[in-house]
């Protein structure tokens, strides 16, 4: 009986640790912190425009990306022409949110709660 006890105990964290994962927010784009602006040569006014339109335009039609998963190259070259068309950004728009997101890539990853 106790072994069947302990089985169920062990069942119900297993589910309740599924669920927390499931609810568990994705990638969160980083606010420009003074250690986000040390990682671009642009002016903080810029990273926080950049910023400001990634927010409002870059999780429409997806969650928002990881900016680290992709290197510096792909977004600048492929990813960020691509994705500025579907967003419609002008090109000082998409200037600034490739400045906030070259940025933010080379941030520390966040410490893993689990
Ligand atoms: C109109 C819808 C739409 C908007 C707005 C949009 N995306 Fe995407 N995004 C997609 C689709 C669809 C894909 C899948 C690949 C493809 O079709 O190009 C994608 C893929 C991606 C990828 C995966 C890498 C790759 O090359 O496929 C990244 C990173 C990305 N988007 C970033 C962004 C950023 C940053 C913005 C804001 C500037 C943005 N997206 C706005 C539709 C969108």
């Amino acid at each position: 009986m106790k072994i069947l006890q302990v089985g169920r105990v062990d069942l119900s964290v297993f589910v309740l640790l599924s669920l927390l994962g499931a609810c568990a927010p994705g990638y969160l784009p980083p606010p420009v912190s003074p250690q986000l602006v040390k990682f671009s040569s642009e002016p903080t006014n810029e990273l926080q425009r950049g910023h400001l339109i990634h927010q409002a335009k870059c999780a429409k039609c997806h969650a928002f990306e990881n900016p680290a998963d992709y290197d510096a190259d792909e977004w600048a070259d492929e990813i960020m022409p691509r994705m500025a068309k579907k967003s419609k950004l002008g090109f000082a728009d998409e200037s600034a949110v490739l400045a906030y997101l070259l940025a933010a890539r080379q941030l520390p990853p966040p410490a893993d709660p689990n």
